[in-house]
């Protein structure tokens, strides 16, 4: 199975956008499908097709594409399956899920059950339509890439790095390993599988660009900077605690908490996606090893 023409929905997000660029300088005839209300600004030359999500006038959208990602954000999930349902209807082979997360394995805490159920009957949607086709027919892939690493760090100063002021919160000993992929890979993991289809068919692929902990980012921080950071202890129980109170409470802030605490909770092995490199299908897609300190130069934006 050849693969050249490919629709992504979800094109001008967070990782849309460099799995976009990743496709197009790979080659691949990209078309970005986006809602007919949407706002989103899209870079100049990218093809966009502005559709009503309702599936006769998504399969028509898909109509003649050979593969479609799916990498919308949370507010889209729910429209997962009728993506599906239209690229199976159009004639697509492959359809690329919307994980980008922790795949199938995750164990992600209680609070993110319902999340996870709309994530996952997207998934089921398109093992639905796989069971049965031949070669050549529907197929899907998921990919797994643990913490978006270098995005994740410079964004959310949660995560125990202040890029800006230059602080540290580090939490319980920070010595918890995790694994990330950085957006450089996000995209290479998208296009190693469209370039690999029969190797990723009908599966969920996992990816690292480093496996790391807070104490090495530190010191990848301050080596980099030059100048020691001031640093905060802090404990992944104090955040479990104020979490998962906000989410009784139904207050904002949740989210971040837990998702820190699942992150760096010390001997639990949540964040990472494999063990080793090696368990992953890095190699096979062409996602490449970065250094602690590569990455700490992507979180500083330099
Ligand atoms: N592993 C992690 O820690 C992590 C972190 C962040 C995100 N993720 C995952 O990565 C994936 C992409 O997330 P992202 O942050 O890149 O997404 P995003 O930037 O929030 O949104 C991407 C695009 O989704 C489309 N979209 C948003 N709301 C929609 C709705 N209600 N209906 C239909 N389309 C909608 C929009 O495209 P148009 O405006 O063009 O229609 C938007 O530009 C998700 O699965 C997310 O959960 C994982």
């Amino acid at each position: 199975m050849s693969i050249h023409k490919v629709a992504v929905f979800g094109a001008s997000g967070n990782f849309g956008t460099p799995i976009t660029a990743a496709l197009a300088a790979a080659g691949f005839d990209v078309t970005a499908i986006s809602r007919l209300d949407s706002t989103s600004v899209f870079p100049p030359g990218l093809r966009v097709a502005r559709v009503a999500y309702t599936l006769p006038d998504l399969s028509q959208a898909l109509e003649g594409q050979d593969a479609a990602v799916c990498v919308v954000g949370p507010g889209g999930m729910h429209l997962q399956s009728t993506m599906v349902d239209a690229a199976a209807a159009a004639g697509v082979r492959r359809f690329i899920v919307d994980d980008f997360g922790w795949g199938r394995e995750s164990r992600s805490f209680p609070e993110f059950g319902e999340i996870h159920r709309g994530r996952t009957r997207g998934w089921d949607r398109a093992r639905e339509r796989a069971d049965g086709e031949g070669e050549g027919g529907f197929s899907w892939t998921g990919i797994s890439t643990g913490n978006p690493v270098d995005w994740a760090l410079r964004r959310f100063p949660m995560m125990g790095f202040d890029v800006v002021k230059r602080e540290a919160v580090i939490y319980d000993s920070g010595t918890e390993e995790f694994s990330g992929t950085t957006l450089e890979g996000i995209g290479q993991a998208v296009v190693g599988v469209l370039s690999h289809p029969e190797e990723t068919r009908n599966r969920f692929v996992r990816v690292m660009s480093v496996k790391t902990c807070q104490n090495e980012l530190l010191e990848a921080f301050e080596g980099v900077t030059g100048v020691k950071w001031e640093v905060r202890r802090d404990t992944t129980g104090r955040l479990l605690e104020s979490g998962r109170e906000k989410n009784r409470e139904g207050r904002p802030g949740w989210v971040l908490e837990l998702v820190v605490t699942q992150l760096f909770q010390e001997g639990e092995g949540r964040g990472l996606v494999a063990r080793t490199r090696e368990e992953t299908d890095s190699d096979l897609l062409g996602v490449r090893e970065e250094s602690v300190r590569d990455v700490a130069i992507k979180a500083l934006g330099l």
